[in-house]
């Protein structure tokens, strides 16, 4: 019902199926008052809507029309419907005079295509005891909805307040129950008074224990400024009751905050609504016209921005996106800096290359998934008696005129076997080896550097300064000296073989270098830029350096030797049986049919295709990471190379 088309990190784009249609995600369903609403708000975009049963049923005339001729009908609305449960009138309220399983039926009766149990929207800051025993109530009605169900797909809402565990908790359980949207509830008291630091941990709480196959809806976010950052925190679905609220109170939306027409000299975009009117127009009209105006505005520059979001993502430039959407309001920033606790959760789904380079748009791009990746490689892996250097412009190596380095190490060092690398904002330490490799080449950053990369590269070097000799000049540059400095000079040298070995290594895996690359390779280079392209034995092609992204792609000759060199479960998808014919035909890897795989993949990473019995069938490259592709059910999870086993 939800297959995944393209990632970005936690975020995604997709396609979520409903007996209604297909609706493209990330997606922003307007909230329509059954009965009062004025703005056809398909004709501004929206694929998908949400309505609210509790207002339905607790209106006879609603009531009886919707039961007679559907949800649908009522609203006047073709694609799919979800439906609130009256949940949201109780957080308001208090309580409400409906039972979770009449509610239940009721959506169901009607014909709704999503419809939600009467959850308990414990709000954030109640005490521990309390969330817990509310969570308690919201799962045993997620559960019981299951019995009353018959055709809708059903809503299980995370609860559990502002308490990251009852989050994960609440997630971990309701993973388990045959649904199939997971919305994460409670949230608009902590986006109304712009608490965004415990937005994020409660959202990212609750992923992390989401199945990567559910949709997520993060419930009642409906304002422009969040959609980036809650799609890059794994949210598919939001719903905007913001557009007509907003506008009954003359404010108009935007990505950067929230206009008070009042104070308007200028209108904000080039939608029709602006282009058409000035602020002193609409400020002369009756309030209906006006509010009917401004909500065509706000929903103009909602769909406009889940587009621009749907789009990063498939760039691979939705943090640039978000970093540049988080500075809107400085309580969002705080919110944006408190996902780099959550690097290693995020690290899982997060693609080795993208389309777009990385760019450095402020000290919190240190922050990010992909230099937190490659420092914790740079920690394992970084040789004993490496050279730092200066860098050069990107990529490095192509610039190089270094020719002889004077270094000082705490230590003696073998002149003879030193390894070379460059410190550079933001990936830190890259060993020469790495520098067309993605996005250690591919990304950019101010010549002139901050405080906080200053700190950044001075932190490092002091982490490995007894592995490491400094490029002589650095010293200064940086302050930090190595007291018993030992001085030498060295040649800096850029050997092939060493170079086509740690990519392969960097990309596949401790190994992988040794399994693909005997010693007498030979390397052909591109005519017009000298880099590697192809690597043989003999006369058989090994692989490819993709010049994008400087990353390795096997050739059939490739895929035997790394499956030859690396143990199972290493770099394999593994299909059943049934899928085996169609693997070794070059057709590709539907998500249902794989049965397990190595958890180091990640999507668009070279892969080998597996029977049970771990015989190579193919090879290809991942649509979608390991955790994902174990959960899916639908859509591809691997594109096939051309086979030749
Ligand atoms: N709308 C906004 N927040 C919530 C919530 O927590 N639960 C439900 N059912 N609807 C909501
Ligand atoms: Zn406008």
């Amino acid at each position: 019902m939800f297959e995944i088309k393209s990632k970005d990190g936690l975020g995604r784009t997709g396609v979520l199926e409903t007996g209604h249609g297909k609706v493209k995600t990330p997606a922003l369903m307007p909230v329509i008052h059954p009965g009062k609403q004025t703005i056809d708000v398909g004709a501004h975009g929206a694929e998908i809507v949400i309505t609210n049963s509790y207002i339905i049923y607790r209106n006879p005339e609603l009531r009886e029309k919707a039961l007679r001729d559907g949800v649908h009908k009522l609203i006047n609305f073709k694609g799919p419907v979800v439906t609130d449960s009256g949940s949201f009138q109780l957080s308001e309220y208090g309580e409400i005079d409906v039972t979770n399983d009449e509610i239940v039926m009721f959506q169901d009766e009607i014909g709704t295509d999503i419809g939600t149990s009467l959850d308990i929207p414990t709000p954030p800051g109640v005490s521990h005891r309390r969330a817990l025993k509310e969570v308690e109530v919201t799962l045993q009605r997620a559960e019981e909805a299951l019995e009353y169900r018959e055709r809708m797909m059903l809503n299980a809402v995370v609860q559990g307040s502002t308490h990251p565990d009852l989050r994960s908790y609440c997630a971990s359980r309701l993973a388990e129950l045959p649904v199939e949207v997971h919305p994460i509830g409670a949230v608009v008291p902590l986006m109304e008074s712009y608490r965004y630091r415990e937005l994020v941990d409660a959202v990212l709480s609750s992923v992390s224990e989401l199945p990567p196959s559910r949709p997520r809806h993060l419930m009642g976010a409906g304002h422009p400024m969040i959609f980036a950052l809650a799609v890059s925190m794994g949210c598919d679905l939001f719903d905007s009751a913001a557009y007509i609220l907003y506008a009954e109170d003359d404010r108009l939306l935007s990505t950067e905050g929230t206009h008070k027409l009042e104070n308007m000299q200028e209108m904000p975009c080039s939608c029709s609504v602006c282009m058409d009117h000035t602020p002193q127009e609409l400020m002369g009209m009756d309030k209906e016209d006006r509010r009917n105006l401004i909500a065509e505005h706000n929903l103009h520059v909602s769909f406009a921005e889940i587009r621009k979001v749907r789009q990063a993502v498939y760039d691979g430039s939705l943090m640039e996106l978000v970093e540049e959407r988080c500075r809107a309001h400085p309580r969002l920033l705080d919110g944006y800096r408190r996902m780099s606790a959550y690097a290693d959760l995020i690290e899982k789904f997060e693609p080795r290359s993208k389309r777009s380079a990385f760019f450095y748009t402020g000290p919190e791009s240190l922050g990010r998934v992909e230099v937190h990746r490659h420092i914790s490689w740079v920690r394992e892996n970084l040789r004993d008696g490496t050279l730092i250097m200066r860098a050069p412009e990107k990529p490095y190596s192509s610039n190089l005129s270094l020719g002889k380095v004077k270094y000082v190490s705490e230590k003696p060092l073998n002149d003879d076997s030193l390894n070379f690398a460059f410190l550079d904002i933001p990936f830190g330490i890259i060993p020469l080896e790495l520098d067309q490799v993605y996005p250690l080449a591919q990304n950019d950053a101010p010549l002139l550097r901050d405080l906080d990369s200053e700190e950044f590269l001075r932190k490092l070097i002091t982490e490995f300064r007894d592995k490491i000799a400094l490029e002589e000049s650095l010293m200064g540059d940086l302050g930090v000296e190595f007291p018993s400095g030992y001085r030498g000079e060295a040649d800096v040298l850029v050997d092939d073989l060493r170079r086509i070995r740690m990519i392969a290594d960097y990309q596949f895996g401790e190994g992988a270098g040794e399994a693909l690359f005997d010693d007498d390779v030979r390397i052909e280079r591109s005519r017009k830029t000298g880099k590697i392209r192809h690597i043989y034995t003999n006369e058989k092609l090994i692989c490819t350096m993709r010049a994008s992204d400087g990353l390795l792609v096997l050739s059939a000759e490739g895929a035997v030797r790394l499956h030859r060199g690396k143990g199972y479960p290493a770099n394999r998808v593994v299909v059943n049986e049934d899928s085996e014919p169609f693997a070794r035909n070059g057709k590709s890897i539907f998500a249902k049919f794989i049965i397990d795989c190595d958890v180091n993949i990640r999507a668009g990473d070279e892969v080998l295709i597996v029977s049970a019995g771990d015989e190579l069938l193919a090879t290809g490259r991942a649509l979608l990471c390991a955790e994902e592709m174990m959960d899916l059910n639908y859509g591809q999870a691997v594109k096939t190379r051309k086979g030749g086993f």
